[in-house]
Formats: structure tokens, C-alpha cells, sequence
């Protein structure tokens, strides 16, 4: 790889979008070059509403980036969101030709193509295949079975659709802003990129990310991705209780969140009051910091009962030693993490974003995970695309679907 390889990570979220540009220096080290930040217009619970809105949107974070970075973007990795993402958990087999050669890299790639022949649903594309773990000859929880002696190599893995529609109108929006696709990455597991240790990641964690529209939920564990749901479910629709509760405008709502909210005891039993004038005029109306403080806590409770309620579904509530790590915008929420504990029975944590050179004061936060973690992702990839293929690496799907989605995509739209 060359050293002046720059890469570019766009988080086209419901709330705002973050251009972030990256360069890998000599050392192989990433380090932040300049961001881009303006509110996201016309996104709506993480998928494209109006697509003019969106692509201005991206066209003005971008001129931002270029301008704070100091070089033409021409191409990005850009979140793929919304509740239309599902993950598909597959199962394939395959038998070892020579068990006195050991696992191959061409065993474990064969199991992971025939886990990919199962039925997408309609109106759905497949968009990512993850490794969730390996089993040979009946030893489960194997991240890297090639070099192993074995008759009998079992792959799990982790379907990931999106609907054709929204990708369509995704692709389309980036497009027209100007910048190619380099891959769709999916939004909280591009900020589980920039918040996780290894060895959260080994001993099964839950990145829940909370942001404007959705809430997202990626599950790692033995190293490998195991769960992934979206939640059409967000800090907007705090704002719009708070609207109908109080009856104040979208913008004071969201002013009144971000500078007074909070579900900490203090927040909650608080004798305090709040000036603000409704109408935007001179007439003061006082509110009780609780009554503030009653309304953002049932909305924040019931986010974390589905997601608990999802993790039981899909079985793997008892597999996360390592507890819930919080990001997003909405963890800056004052008490969130306790309430996270508490209703779910798991430690809690705010995950920051992390392991990268420059990343300047008002970046490290957890607003900013997301973008962080596609830059990390992006230079994986370009790293394996040099490489063969690796058969535990998160990465390889990416390289191996990635381009493939690439590739169609294009033909999709030429
Ligand atoms: N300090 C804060 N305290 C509580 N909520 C916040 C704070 N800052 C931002 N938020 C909320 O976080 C949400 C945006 O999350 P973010 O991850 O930045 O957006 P996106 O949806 O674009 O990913 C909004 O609902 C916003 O009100
Ligand atoms: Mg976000």
C-alpha cells in the first residue's frame, strides 16, 4: 500500500452527516486529515426520505471535508441503516478432502459460499456475510479453523439484507453528491469499529448505538459478529414527545434534550425549573427540570426493553460477558448508563471512539463512533484487499461480498 492512501468515511445519519477523511502513514497508522459536519436533511428513521435534501446534504459535509483535509474526495465507505436490515444466521457444511493435510483456506472459503445459498428475502439483496464462528468436528467456537486436523468443517454465519429500494435510493444519494461507493457498511457495526476492545469482542459484548431515527444493535462474540438489529427507534421521537408534552417546537425540544435532559436520580427528583419562552417571543414559562426528565425517561426505557426483549429472541442474551457499551448521540445522555444497567441486568458502558492519531477533542465522542469506525473499516479493507483470503477475518466479507455488492451495484445503476 502506498503511504499517501487516503481514506474517506461518511456517516450519512438521521441527525447530521460526518465526512471523516484518513490518511495511513508510514507506521500503517491511521490519522485524521479533516471532517466535515452539517445537519443530515431529509433522512427519516435512517433511510433516505428526500433524496434532494440528502445528496445536499452529503455535497456540503463534503466540500467541509475536502476543504478541512485539503484533497478531493472522489470516494467513501457510507452507513447502511435503517430497519429494513435484517441478518439471516446460516449454517453450512462441508466435508475436509484430506483430513491429513489439516483445514484450508479453500475449506473454510467453500463453507462460507454454500452458507451463502439460502433464500434472500424478496425485495431484499444480500449486502454482507459475516463469520460467526467455526465448528470442527463438533468443537464449536472456532474464529480460525485453517491449519486445524479435522473430517468435518461447520461454518455459522450471519446473513446481512437490505432492502433494494433503500440502497438504491442510498447509492443514488452518494452517487449524485459526487462520490463513489468504495462499500456500504452497516451503522453499528461501523461504530462497534471504534469503541470495542478485542477482548470485549471475544468475550461477547453489545454495541447498542443510539442515535436521531434508529437504534442500532450489533453482538459480538469469540471474536466474531453474531447479532445484528435495527430499531426504527431514536432521539427524534424524544423530540416529538417532548413537542406534543410540553408543547414546544421540534428545534426546542431538541435544545431542551441536549442542554437539560437527563435519567440520572438527580435529573429525575430535581426541584429545579427552566425559563423558556414557547413561542419564541419575550413571555417566559417555567418547567420543572422533572417534568423534562418524565418525558425522556419512558421513551429511553422502552428502547432498551425491546432491545433486551431482541437479544432473548435471538438467544444470545446469556453470551454477553462483557455487558452493553452505549454510543451515539443519545449516550451522552446524563444517568444512561445506569438505566441501561439497570433495566437490562447488564454492566454498562459509554463507548468513545478510539485508535486513531489526530482525532482532534470535539471528535471524541460518541456522536462521532460511527464515522470513526467506517475509516477503520475502510483501511481493513484496503489492507485485505492485498491479502488472500482469511478465514477468521471480520474483514474478509467485506473484501469478498463488499466487492461483489460494488460490482452489482454498478451494474444496477449503469
Ligand atoms: N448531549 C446530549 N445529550 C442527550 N442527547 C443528545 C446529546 N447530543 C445529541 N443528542 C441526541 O442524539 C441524537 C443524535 O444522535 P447522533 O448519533 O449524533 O445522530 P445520527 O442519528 O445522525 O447518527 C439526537 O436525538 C440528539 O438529540
Ligand atoms: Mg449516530
Amino acid at each position: 500500500m502506498e503511504i499517501t492512501d487516503t481514506i474517506v468515511g461518511i456517516d450519512v445519519g438521521t441527525t447530521k452527516t460526518c465526512a471523516v477523511v484518513a490518511n495511513v502513514g508510514l507506521d500503517g497508522d491511521l490519522a485524521i486529515l479533516g471532517v466535515g459536519l452539517v445537519p443530515t436533511r431529509g433522512m427519516l428513521k435512517g433511510v433516505v426520505n428526500d433524496i434532494e435534501k440528502v445528496i445536499a446534504s452529503i455535497r456540503e459535509a463534503r466540500i467541509q471535508a475536502e476543504r478541512a483535509a485539503n484533497v478531493d474526495i472522489d470516494s467513501a465507505f457510507v452507513t447502511l441503516n435503517g430497519a429494513h436490515v435484517r441478518a439471516i444466521l446460516s449454517n453450512a457444511v462441508v466435508a475436509i478432502a484430506d483430513p491429513n493435510r489439516g483445514i484450508t483456506a479453500e475449506d473454510a472459503e467453500n463453507a462460507l459460499d454454500i452458507s451463502q445459498r439460502v433464500a434472500i428475502p424478496d425485495g431484499s439483496r444480500l449486502v454482507d456475510v459475516r463469520v460467526r464462528d467455526y465448528i470442527v468436528d463438533g468443537q464449536i467456537g472456532i474464529s480460525d479453523p485453517v491449519g486445524m486436523s479435522g473430517m468435518r468443517l461447520e461454518v455459522n454465519a450471519l446473513l446481512l439484507t437490505a432492502g433494494i429500494p433503500q440502497l438504491e435510493d442510498l447509492y443514488r444519494a452518494v452517487n449524485q453528491a459526487g462520490i463513489d461507493v468504495e462499500n456500504i457498511i452497516l451503522k453499528p457495526i461501523a461504530s462497534a469499529e471504534a469503541i470495542l476492545g478485542s477482548d470485549e469482542r471475544e468475550r461477547g459484548v453489545a454495541v447498542v448505538d443510539i442515535g436521531g431515527g434508529t437504534t442500532g444493535v450489533a453482538v459480538y462474540r469469540d471474536d466474531g459478529l453474531s447479532h445484528v438489529r435495527i430499531l426504527p427507534l431514536g432521539g427524534d421521537h424524544i423530540d416529538s414527545d417532548l413537542v406534543y408534552g410540553i408543547g414546544v417546537s421540534k428545534r426546542q425540544a431538541r435544545h431542551l434534550m441536549i442542554k437539560f435532559g437527563g435519567v440520572d436520580k438527580e435529573h429525575r427528583n430535581s426541584e429545579d425549573i427552566i425559563e423558556l419562552s414557547k413561542d419564541g417571543g419575550g413571555r417566559k414559562e417555567v418547567l420543572p427540570l422533572k417534568i423534562l426528565s418524565e418525558i425522556i425517561y419512558p421513551r429511553i426505557e422502552e428502547i432498551l426493553r425491546l432491545i433486551k426483549q431482541d437479544l432473548t429472541d435471538a438467544g444470545i442474551i446469556n453470551d454477553l460477558k462483557s455487558g452493553i457499551v452505549l454510543t451515539g448521540g443519545l449516550a451522552q445522555l446524563p444517568g444512561i448508563s445506569d438505566v441501561t444497567a439497570d433495566i437490562t441486568g447488564y454492566r454498562t458502558r459509554i463507548g468513545y471512539p478510539r485508535g486513531i492519531q489526530g482525532l482532534p477533542e470535539d471528535i471524541r465522542n460518541p456522536m462521532f463512533s460511527t464515522a470513526i469506525g467506517l475509516v477503520k473499516l475502510g483501511h481493513f479493507e484496503m489492507v485485505d484487499k492485498l491479502s488472500t483470503f482469511q478465514p477468521n477475518g471480520v474483514h474478509n466479507a467485506l473484501t469478498t461480498v463488499g466487492g461483489w455488492g460494488k460490482q452489482v451495484m454498478k451494474m444496477f445503476f449503469s
